[in-house]
C-alpha cells in the first residue's frame, strides 16, 4: 500500500535537487566570484542587460567575439580583433589576463589582469558561468 511518495522518492528528489545545484554553481566559480568582485567588479558588470562600467559587460564573455559587447567604444586594438575574427575561449581569457597589455598593446583596460594563476583560473571558471 503507498501514500504518495514514499522516502526513497524524496531522497531522489533531494539528491536531485542537490546535483542541479551543484552543477550550476561550481566551486571553482564560487571562488571565481570573489576573485572577480576584488580584481575586476569596479569596470566590469557581469549581469546580463546590465550597464557597461568603464569596461563592457562580460556576462557570457566566453565564447562571445573580442570586442564583441553591443554599444560599447572598444580602443582600436580590439577593434582590430575584432575584425580578425579573434574570439575568447577560456585559453585566450587567460593568457590575457596574465598581461593584457602583451595580447592586445594599446589596450585600454586599467586593470592590470590577475598576476595569481588560481585566481585567473577561478575568474575563467566564474565567467564561463555567466550567460
Ligand atoms: C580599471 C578598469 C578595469 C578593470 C579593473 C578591469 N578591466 Fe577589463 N576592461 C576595461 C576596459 C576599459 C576594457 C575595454 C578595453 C579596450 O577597449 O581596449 C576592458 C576589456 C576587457 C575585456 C575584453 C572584453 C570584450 O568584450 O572583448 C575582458 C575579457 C576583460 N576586460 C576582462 C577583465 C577581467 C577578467 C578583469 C579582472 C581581472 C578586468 N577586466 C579588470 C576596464 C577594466
Amino acid at each position: 500500500m503507498r501514500h504518495g511518495p514514499d522516502r526513497a522518492d524524496r531522497i531522489r528528489a533531494v539528491r536531485l535537487a542537490l546535483a542541479l545545484l551543484l552543477a550550476a554553481l561550481p566551486a571553482a566559480a564560487q571562488e571565481g566570484r570573489r576573485a572577480f568582485e576584488d580584481h575586476c567588479a569596479s569596470c566590469h558588470a557581469v549581469d546580463r542587460g546590465a550597464p557597461p562600467g568603464p569596461g563592457p559587460n562580460l556576462a557570457g564573455v566566453i565564447g562571445r567575439v573580442v570586442g564583441g559587447a553591443e554599444g560599447f567604444d572598444y580602443s582600436p586594438v580590439l577593434e582590430a580583433a575584432r575584425a580578425a575574427g579573434d574570439r575568447w575561449d577560456a585559453a585566450r581569457l587567460g593568457r590575457f589576463l596574465e598581461d593584457p597589455e602583451e595580447m592586445y598593446p594599446g589596450l585600454w583596460m586599467g586593470g592590470n589582469g590577475a598576476r595569481d594563476a588560481a585566481d585567473r583560473a577561478a575568474i575563467v571558471a566564474f565567467l564561463q558561468s555567466t550567460r
